[in-house]
């Protein structure tokens, strides 16, 4: 029998959804057993739905609890970086909403606290969870599509003034940063997940949707480190909620399922240029078997992890990737260059890329 682990959800927002999708299906191996929310009513509801019996407001409490393996982050942004590095000092393994924090220079000071901890730190990227994306990735990593050529990732999502009148959001102080952290932080990090690391970003933001102090259109060209050519697109002000990927490779063509927040789920159009393609594709994939999407997925291949039977399906690497597109396309807007990763400490907006009218400090 596998072990079973005990998580302790911090915020009860989407950490409701990590219990339903998350936790709940894979009951042989996790069990919440505290919850930490500063909304007790918000808490109580989600206690009483799930029979979590222990409740705290005090996130500090859960460290010094010996029967918590789990310290699971889903607070709002700024608070991701305090709480992992104290929950890493504890010895606590964590897993952490995006963005796991809001600059290069605190992703690199949890990297270091990850090396010195006994726990093992998982940020949350669940759009690379089922089969839709997996057998693309499949396609891909047999070496079956060839030299990649172009993409386009498109996050044309919609948000209106409700959604800002949760006072964290709008906010450079608490969310950190706009459309591009908050939501297509996620298509981003699909898209080099599967089609591989950037060269150079040409990007630029603007805020032309809500009346907020961060991004909410965004658009870059980019070059990867393959030579491949992308352009990358966001707005929060669609019609509706469409997230699209389309990669075109030498001998294949995929195109995304267009689900907003659970693009992985669906099959993917996987169009083979040639007879060779479509039979090796089809062989590969003949025995496929049903990967479920987004948390419950994750949360499995975490458990992997923490046995020792698996890699870390997501790891603070793939967030600083993610952060350094971020970085990169900011730095890109305000100064009009291109800008070429990886970057490192000497980069102008390592400490912080928010603009210095909003800092605080
Ligand atoms: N992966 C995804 O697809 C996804 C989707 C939505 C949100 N998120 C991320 O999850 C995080 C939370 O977002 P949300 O939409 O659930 O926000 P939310 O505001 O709905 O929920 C956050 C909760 O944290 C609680 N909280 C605030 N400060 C706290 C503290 N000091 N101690 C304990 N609890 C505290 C709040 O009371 C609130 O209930 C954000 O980082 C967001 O970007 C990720």
């Amino acid at each position: 029998m596998s072990r079973i682990f005990n998580v302790a959800v911090v915020g009860v927002g989407i950490g409701r959804s990590h219990i339903v999708e998350g936790y709940v299906p894979n009951a042989d191996k996790f069990k919440v057993l505290a919850l930490c929310d500063l909304n007790q009513e918000r808490m109580a509801a989600v206690g009483d739905e799930f029979g979590i019996e222990r409740r705290t407001t005090d996130f500090d409490s859960l460290l010094s609890m010996a029967d918590i393996d789990v310290i699971d982050v889903c607070t709002p942004p700024m608070l991701h970086h305090p709480m992992v590095l104290a929950a890493l000092k504890a010895g606590k393994h964590v897993i952490c909403e995006k963005p796991l924090v809001g600059s290069l220079a605190q992703i690199d000071e949890v990297m270091a606290a990850e090396k010195q901890s006994s726990g093992k730190l998982m940020p949350v990227f669940q759009y690379r969870f089922g089969d839709g994306i997996e057998q693309a990735k499949a396609v891909i990593d047999a070496g079956l599509a060839g030299k990649p050529f172009a993409a386009t990732v498109e996050t044309f999502w919609r948000r209106d003034a409700d959604y800002y009148a949760v006072p964290w959001r709008g906010k450079w102080a608490t969310e950190l940063g706009g459309v591009l952290m908050g939501h297509a932080i996620h298509p981003h990090d699909m898209f080099t997940y599967l089609m591989g690391d950037i060269d150079r970003v040409f990007g630029r933001v603007a805020t032309r949707v809500n009346p907020i102090e961060v991004e909410d259109t965004i658009s870059a060209s980019v070059l990867l480190k393959s030579g491949a050519l992308a352009s990358l697109t966001a707005t929060l002000g669609a019609a509706d909620d469409t997230t699209r990927i389309r990669l075109v490779f030498e001998n294949v063509m995929i195109e995304s399922d267009h689900a907003a927040y659970n693009p992985g789920e669906k099959l993917w159009k996987i169009q083979p240029r040639n007879e060779a393609t479509k039979a090796a594709i089809d062989a590969l994939l003949k025995d496929w078997k049903h990967v479920p999407s987004r948390f419950q997925t994750q949360m499995e291949r975490f458990h992997g992890a923490l046995v020792g039977t698996r890699p870390l399906p997501v790891t603070s690497a793939d967030s600083r990737r993610s952060l350094e597109l971020v970085t990169a396309f900011y730095h890109s807007s305000s100064t009009g260059t291109d800008v070429v990763l990886p970057l490192g400490t000497d980069h102008p907006l390592y400490q912080s890329w928010v603009p210095a009218q909003f800092r605080t400090a």
